[in-house]
């Protein structure tokens, strides 16, 4: 499964733009089964999955990150395997084209779970891994953007330009979570966060059990959404505790964790969820959110 961010999405407005998307989106779901079909793992898939969104502008990671409050880009993800609960997180990173594979370096080249801003980065350069020019960033929609958040002095969540308590924006996150045959689970998230946010502002994204969360025993998790109500409410953990606790499946989880996120803190956002049976389940309190799947082998789907 894939999400590539929830909210009104108003900027999809006409057929091209909406087919766009959602070629985008099943693309990236093919990708993810040849993965795995030339025997990746769910890990392999998640990350190479999230790394194709990363690569595409009209999702808010990556290259096509929204810019903070400085007029830069600040960049969280993170990546999960459900096989031993081992992580990887970076925080409001810079220069880095795909953030998620910054993460799965943390998680197997390090001790650590997060490594944040410059330390990130010198921890990326250690690696061997290139850094990005400034320009690979900054597109002229989020420029455009980002100087529109500045004239009306807020934050916004992504591309549209609404203000912040109406559905008429859209949260930006790109997600990946899968299951291999082998019945190993995994998750991962990026995102450039909340455009004209604070600088060293840090969102759910790279938070493991708010964000991200992967465990065999029970599911695979990526959320989208306002970040700082889906930290208070550790979302994706809750999600996976519905499984372990009360033996729901997927969608019942799905269904318990809206109900909870919406109840506890009126969250705005998404989530997909993958449970240890292979079950695909999605729900969010946004009037859309850009999300995909292949069941069980089957065809691939694309929805807002
Ligand atoms: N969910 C993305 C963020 O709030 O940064």
């Amino acid at each position: 499964m894939v999400h590539g961010g929830a909210g009104a999405l108003d900027n999809v407005k006409d057929e091209k733009t909406a087919v766009r998307y959602l070629e985008s989106i099943r693309g990236v779901l093919e990708h993810g089964r040849q993965v795995m079909e030339l025997g990746g793992s769910a890990l392999e898939a998640a990350e190479a999955c999230a790394s194709l969104l990363e690569d595409d502008p009209v999702f808010n990671a990556g290259c096509g990150s929204v810019l903070n409050e400085n007029g830069q880009v600040e960049m969280d993800a993170a990546i999960m395997d459900g096989r031993d609960l081992a992580a990887g997180a970076v925080a409001a990173v810079q220069n880095i084209a795909n953030p998620v594979q910054l993460a799965r370096l943390v998680m197997t080249e390090s001790e650590h779970v997060m490594l944040i801003a410059e330390g990130a980065m010198r921890f990326a350069e250690h690696c061997g891994m290139d850094l990005a020019p400034d320009h690979y960033f900054f597109t002229p929609d989020r420029i455009e953007q980002y100087k529109e958040a500045r004239l009306h002095h807020r934050i916004m969540l992504d591309h549209d330009s609404s203000d912040e308590d109406s559905e008429d924006q859209k949260y930006g996150t790109i997600g990946a979570i899968a299951r291999d045959p082998q019945g190993n689970l995994a998750a991962a998230t990026s995102t450039g966060g909340i455009v004209n946010k604070r600088m060293g502002r840090v969102g759910d994204s790279p938070i493991i059990g708010a964000g991200v969360y992967a465990d065999n025993e029970t599911c695979a998790v990526s959320a989208t959404g306002y970040g700082e109500e889906f930290m208070r409410s550790v979302i994706s953990k809750t999600i996976a505790d519905f499984i372990y606790m009360q033996e729901m499946d997927a969608v019942e989880a799905t269904r318990a964790g809206i109900e909870y996120l919406t109840r506890k803190v009126r969250g705005r956002g998404g989530v997909i969820v993958i449970d240890r049976e292979g079950r695909c389940s999605s729900g969010f309190t946004t009037r859309k959110m850009i999300h995909g799947w292949i069941e069980h082998g089957g065809e691939s789907v694309a929805r807002f």
